[in-house]
């Protein structure tokens, strides 16, 4: 069936690959994002589509995004973290610019897929994926296929209520899980413990430019792994949620293990323990239930573009909609 490519489209950076039937990447290309969205972003992933259809001879491209993607995966229908791209028709604007056929799928569904069949969640029948980064993102992987729901939008953990009248979010809802457990949350969580106690600040805000609008995500896992009291206070608390967050999820869904993925993960244990710790304190029946294994992604940044790239070639080379 020959190679694909996937293109990942994050926050910072558009990142592409060509990627053969077994998961590996035999090329990359990568381009920054452009802020503005709209067709200067759908322009940005023809172009690393290009840039690597120069290399290798491919059959398709496989796009993951973070937003509503239509059941057809043609359409993005909703994208609460990426502006003026709602209710693009991504296909046919990709295949007029690129000339091969387009398959897109959420970003969080392509990771889970990615790390089911090539990576954390390898011959796991039950996989549920939590990609924590910018916002949440759920991918569910059910009896070995991913499970997409009746209007191709199942898995948006992000946005389940778990405060009532809580932070608003970006879909425009109030309360939604990725306002308290994501990569954003951590910041909100580290800035907040700042603006309570100043003066023990000091450390973590020393390694930006100073203040607390400049704090990155990155500043407080260097911290973090320094034993930096504010910066694990910040990755305890976005664990709390997180936790909790997949103790109710566990109900729903039974999975045998739970990846964890997304930037926020490069922190490794420092966010999987207080994760774990309140998956088995807020577990309905703790103690009867048993518990979900709880594991760090493998594929880590490429999982996204690994497993569309394998969603393209499933649907159109050998015509299966769900390998
Ligand atoms: C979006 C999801 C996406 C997730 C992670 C959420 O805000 O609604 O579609 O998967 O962020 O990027
Ligand atoms: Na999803
Ligand atoms: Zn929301």
């Amino acid at each position: 069936m020959g190679n694909t490519i996937g293109i990942d489209v994050g926050g910072t950076k558009v990142l592409g690959g060509v990627v053969d039937e077994n998961g590996k990447i035999l090329a990359t290309a990568r381009k920054e994002t452009p802020r503005q969205g709209g067709s200067e972003l759908t322009r940005t992933i023809a172009d690393t589509a290009k840039e690597l259809m120069a290399q290798f001879k491919v059959s398709s491209v496989g796009v993951s995004a973070a937003g509503f993607v239509s059941s057809d995966r043609k359409t993005m229908l909703a994208t609460p973290n990426i502006a003026d791209w709602n209710g693009v028709d991504l296909d046919a604007d990709l295949t007029a610019q690129i000339g091969l056929p387009v398959v897109i799928e959420n970003d969080a569904n392509a990771a889970a897929w990615g790390e089911a069949k090539f990576g954390a969640g390898r011959n796991q029948n039950h996989m549920m994926m939590l990609t924590v980064g910018t916002g949440i993102g759920g991918g569910i992987v059910v009896n070995g296929s991913l499970y997409r729901g009746a209007f191709g939008i199942a898995a948006e953990f992000g946005h389940l209520r778990v405060v009532p009248d809580g932070h608003l979010c970006g879909c425009g809802a109030r309360g939604c899980f990725e306002q308290y457990a994501s990569g954003n949350a951590l910041l909100r969580h580290a800035r907040e413990a700042i603006n309570a106690s100043p003066e023990i600040a000091r450390n973590l805000l020393s390694r930006g430019d100073g203040t607390v609008a400049g704090l990155t995500g990155k500043a407080i896992t260097d911290a973090a792994r320094e034993g930096d009291p504010v910066a694990l206070a910040a990755f305890n608390t976005t664990g709390q949620w997180l936790g909790a967050g997949i103790a109710s999820l566990s109900v729903l869904l039974d999975p045998a293990c739970v990846v964890i993925g997304g930037g926020v993960i490069d922190a490794g244990e420092i966010l999987l323990k207080p994760t774990r710790e309140a998956l088995e304190r807020t577990m309905p029946f703790a103690g009867k239930h048993p518990y979900p294994e709880l594991i760090a992604a493998e594929l880590g940044n490429e999982a996204g573009l690994v497993g569309v790239a394998d969603l393209a070639r499933a649907q159109i080379s050998k015509g299966y909609f769900n390998p």
